[in-house]
């Protein structure tokens, strides 16, 4: 009898030590690695000292993407333009004006649209990579008075794909 009891009580703290070891390797092995990744991404927006969201200053360079950024995401990127524009030769302007080779050409470069006066007064400078790259990141800050209402494109690569898919357009 007492024997018997002596094997019970050492089952029972056996299977005690061996509840402890798994809630401790539950909790100091397992949950922590299923929580590395947070299961709600949380963006965080740093804030500038005077408390207002510290926006960035201007739009990173994508000279060095363009080699090998893909025409075809560039096109993809443009149904969301194609609300406004058409993008073929001789395609005719919507909201915004035709896009048919508009890089290389000038400020305001299809023919009958209503510019704005902002537009309208660079129409001697020449779309260049550069000035596609300000205007796609944030036209109204890379033109105030513009008309085209648009947030902006703000990846880098795909701002490349995009003026390489309007490159290719000519
Ligand atoms: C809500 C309508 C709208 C959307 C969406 C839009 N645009 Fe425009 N876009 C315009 C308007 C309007 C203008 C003329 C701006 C002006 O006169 O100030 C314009 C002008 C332009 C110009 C200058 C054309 C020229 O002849 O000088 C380019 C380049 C351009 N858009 C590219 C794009 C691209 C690329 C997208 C998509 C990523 C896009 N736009 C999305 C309305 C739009």
């Amino acid at each position: 009898m007492n024997m018997e009891f002596n094997k019970l009580f050492a089952a029972a703290l056996v299977a005690g030590i061996v509840a402890m070891l798994a809630g401790f390797v539950a909790n100091h092995a397992y949950l922590p690695e299923k929580l590395k990744e947070n299961a709600y991404p949380i963006e965080v927006t740093e804030v500038a000292a005077g408390g207002e969201a510290a926006a960035p200053a201007g739009p990173e360079p994508v000279g060095d993407l363009l080699a090998s950024a893909d025409v075809a995401h560039g096109e993809k990127l443009s149904k969301v333009c194609a609300a406004c524009h058409t993008f073929n030769s001789g395609g005719a302007n919507r909201v915004g004006p035709n896009l048919w080779h508009v890089v290389g050409g000038k400020h305001a470069h299809a023919a009958g649209f209503a510019y704005s006066d902002a537009m309208k007064a660079k129409a001697g400078e020449v779309w260049t990579v550069e000035a596609l790259n300000e205007f796609l990141w944030n036209p109204r800050k890379a033109l105030p008075g513009t008309k085209m209402v648009y947030a902006g494109m703000k990846k880098p690569e795909d701002r490349a794909a995009m003026i390489k898919y309007l490159e290719s357009l000519k």
